[in-house]
């Protein structure tokens, strides 16, 4: 048998419960994992809130997108895995659990300097940083304004975006500044006159944005600074993108990421891999968890802690 994390109405955290389930047998086209880390992302809280809006639950849901493991199993037409493999997945329906079978364009192979926890950080913020600087085509000779560049989408974006060419002021609280710099980001403080120090800092104007903090404050900093609206986007806010003229995606918008933008989200993960491999990537890990406390991963995340929440099956 296996474990699950699900929940059967929507609600607080201590809804979330350890169930047990039949251990996964991949289909042809799929592999098994036995789960060594599985990420906490917020929309795994806002799901289970209700606070972004979802089908009507008519069956115990599983809970998590993104984890890393060992490969136990590879279904029929699989190339490129072997019982043993080091992996990383994105995308599941479930990530919360000891094990999973998922499909194996979802995996990737997992380099032996890189951790499961570092892999399973990765999936949605970096697929989420790298789709949004693409669908902006950030690159040399942008300043981009990144909003909570200490998150995780945040820090995914600046070194993405750095690497790419280009400058980045990003927004953080003063605690978290020293962080922001030195993934290579200019610092800045978010609160009560951000546009006036975003203006000292980039003389030569703003151009582009990207909004990772959903405040009124990023978006009307964005509009405020970028007179082309097209290359302003919200990761969060995406029901108020319209009125605004400018881009969302995803975060709630009723426009959903195009195949182009999807297959950006996917392309991330490999490409993330390698750098970290190469050590030109990093990734913050935060509080390890056991499954069983997903309840207080949750509680974590929607209090706000630094670094990634990661449950340990
Ligand atoms: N559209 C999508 O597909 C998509 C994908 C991934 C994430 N998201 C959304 O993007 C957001 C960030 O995700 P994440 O994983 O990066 O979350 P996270 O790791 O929890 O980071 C959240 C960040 O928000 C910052 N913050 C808090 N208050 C702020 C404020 N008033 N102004 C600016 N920044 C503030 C915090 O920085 P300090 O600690 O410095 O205060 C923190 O680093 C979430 O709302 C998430 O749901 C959307």
């Amino acid at each position: 048998m296996a474990t699950a994390i699900v929940y059967t109405e929507i609600g607080g955290p201590e809804i979330l419960r350890p169930i047990e389930i039949p251990t996964p047998i991949p289909a042809a086209g799929q592999v098994a994992v036995r789960v060594e880390a599985a990420g906490v992302n917020p929309i795994d809280a806002k799901l289970r809130s209700g606070r972004r809006p979802s089908p009507k639950i008519t069956e115990p849901r599983r809970v998590g997108s993104d984890g890393a493991g060992i490969v136990t199993a590879v279904g029929d037409d699989v190339d490129g895995f072997r019982i043993g493999d080091a992996v990383v997945f994105s995308g599941a329906k479930g990530a919360y659990a000891s094990d999973i079978a998922i499909d194996a364009s979802r995996v990737h192979s997992r380099p032996a300097t890189v951790s499961a926890a570092q892999g399973a950080a990765l999936g949605i913020p970096v697929g989420t940083a790298y789709q949004a600087l693409r669908s902006l085509s950030v690159g040399p000779g942008d300043m981009l304004l990144l909003h909570a560049g200490s998150g995780a989408v945040g820090q995914a974006a600046i070194q993405l975006a750095v690497l790419w060419g280009a400058t980045v002021i990003a927004t953080t609280s003063d605690r978290r500044a020293d962080t922001v710099r030195d993934l290579g980001a200019i610092p800045v403080a978010y609160g009560d006159g951000l546009a006036d120090r975003v203006r000292s800092l980039a003389p030569g104007g703003v151009t582009a944005a990207i909004d990772a903090a959903g405040t009124d404050e990023a978006l009307q900093t964005s509009v405020d600074l970028i007179a082309d609206r097209s290359r302003i986007a919200t990761l969060v806010r995406g029901r108020d993108a319209a009125a605004l003229g400018i881009r969302a995606f995803s975060g709630g918008s009723p426009t959903p990421l195009t195949p182009q933008q999807l297959a950006w989200r996917d392309e991330a993960v490999p490409v993330a891999l390698a750098l970290l491999a190469a050590g030109r990537f990093s990734v913050e890990l935060g509080p390890r968890l056991a499954l069983a406390d997903a309840a207080e991963a949750h509680r974590l995340i929607e209090q706000g802690t630094d670094g990634k929440v990661a449950l340990i099956p």
